[in-house]
């Protein structure tokens, strides 16, 4: 079985910075200490001067496949994940056919074998027609149930109040919810066509889709889950306002839990001006205030999870007026180079970014053996070069839609190497070919 050592690394886990080496022995790690002899045979990386960190587990993506993969697909984003040191990732249903029957799901697991340069998760969608599908799903099936408590890309709003209460009564897994209160958001639609025509622009949309649409839903996913002790994980928080709805108690203690995206940490309203549609995204991008109550909340532990929403669109999409344009945007690959540099200054602490981008989701989602540099773990592992900048350029992007609204940035750190499953996928700038990503296998969370 082949070896691998990584020597001189200052590693990030459990709470803790230190000096390890580690040992990965096949797909998993054997040891993890202080000066490990290398032995015969051994591939050596020196990772002097860089962090080692178990690598990003992703909660929330849109590869786009199967039906969508102008945009995207399962083969091409996964790269770009593994590039942007995401080793797993649990993709959303709302492709073409829509993942919302076992039989769908299962058909998404068979076109992602041996495709996909990460390991991979799906969820199974909710309908407002089929509670009987969510019934029969057993923990493995799926990563979670996925319902769009608020329309978004893709025609997937979940808004019969009886069918909302089913799931959160039958439910055999955890429920994750995209809180946007439609109604609320349609008639702040109607009010901007009436001023604007259909000119609004952009810096309208916060507006639209408001802050009182985000409360409304999130309130009553709250409510739901607690009355039905459902476990509940809401996704994509943008808003003051909503922090209230979370305990800062550990995850291990709660039912409910809650997961902010990197473009929410990054941008905030004032940068409609530069970046127009391209940031078009749903739940919105707030205000400054909002953006400093999400990393208080996050550094707090009222938030649980960091994802990334990564949502591809063609640039010819997104050149579109406010209306036409689609809502999301790519981010895999530069999810962690965010983070590190929100830790460069100061607004979170590199421990806290490795517990609620691996750790977190790991427990969260009950993944099996992933999330933590541990023996015995599988060897899911980047290494970070904290002191070599990473300028994003469109010569430099993996995404099939070959756009990012951060081109032209410039970020303080570099993924250096990226190993999934013990095989170095991602080494120096460059994809290594070897597609590693194996199927995530789940227990029961909580
Ligand atoms: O901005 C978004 N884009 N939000 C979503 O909820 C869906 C996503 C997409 O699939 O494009």
């Amino acid at each position: 079985m082949s070896k691998l050592l990584i020597t001189n690394a200052r590693l990030v886990n459990e709470g803790m910075i230190r000096d390890a080496d580690v040992l990965v022995r096949g797909q998993r790690i054997e040891k993890v200490a202080a000066n490990i002899a290398a032995g015969e045979g051994v591939e050596v990386i020196d990772a002097r001067g860089c962090y080692l960190i178990p690598g990003m587990i992703d909660d929330q993506v849109h590869f786009r496949e199967p039906g969508l993969t102008n945009k995207g697909d399962l083969a091409t984003e996964s790269a770009a994940a593994a590039a942007g040191g995401i080793t797993s990732f649990m993709d959303m249903p709302n492709v073409n056919p829509k993942t919302t029957t076992r039989e769908a799901l299962a058909d998404k697991y068979r076109i992602a074998q041996a495709r996909c340069s990460a390991n991979y998760g799906f969820y199974l969608g909710g309908t407002n027609h089929n509670i009987e599908e969510i019934k029969k799903l057993r923990v493995g099936d799926a990563c979670g149930i996925k319902v769009f408590m608020g329309a978004s890309t893709g025609d997937m709003l979940v808004d019969d109040p009886a069918v909302l209460e089913q799931v959160f009564e039958h439910a055999p897994m955890m429920v994750v919810t995209h809180c946007e209160h439609s109604p609320t958001i349609w008639e702040n639609e109607a009010h901007a066509k009436k001023k604007y025509g259909e000119h609004v622009p952009m810096s309208e949309h916060p507006n639209i889709r408001s802050a009182n649409a985000c409360l409304q839903s999130s309130s009553m996913a709250v409510e739901l889950a607690r009355r039905h002790d459902a476990l509940l994980h809401i996704l994509h928080l943008t808003t003051a306002i909503e922090m209230g709805l979370f305990s800062k108690a550990h995850r291990s203690e709660k039912r409910i839990t809650a997961e902010v995206c990197v473009h929410h940490l990054w941008f905030d309203e004032s940068r409609y001006e530069d970046q127009g549609t391209r940031i078009k995204c749903n739940p919105a991008i707030k205000s400054a205030a909002d953006r400093e109550a999400l990393i208080k909340a996050l550094n707090e532990g009222r938030i649980d999870i960091v994802a990334t929403d990564h949502a591809p669109h063609t640039a010819g999409e997104k050149r579109r007026s406010y209306f036409k344009a689609p809502s999301g945007l790519p981010l895999v690959q530069h999810a962690l180079l965010t983070l590190f540099d929100l830790a460069a200054a100061q607004q979170i602490s590199l421990e806290l970014l490795v517990d609620r981008t691996s750790h977190a989701p790991a427990d969260i989602f009950g993944v099996t053996d992933r999330g933590y540099v541990r023996e015995g773990c599988f060897a899911d592992l980047v290494i970070v070069d904290a002191s070599r900048s990473h300028k994003v350029e469109q010569s430099n992007l993996l995404y099939k839609c070959r756009w990012s609204p951060f081109e032209g940035h410039e970020f303080s750190s570099t993924i250096d190497t990226t190993i999934v499953n013990g095989e170095v996928v991602y080494r120096g700038g460059a994809l290594t070919g070897v597609i590693a990503g194996q199927r995530l296998e789940f227990t029961r969370p909580r």
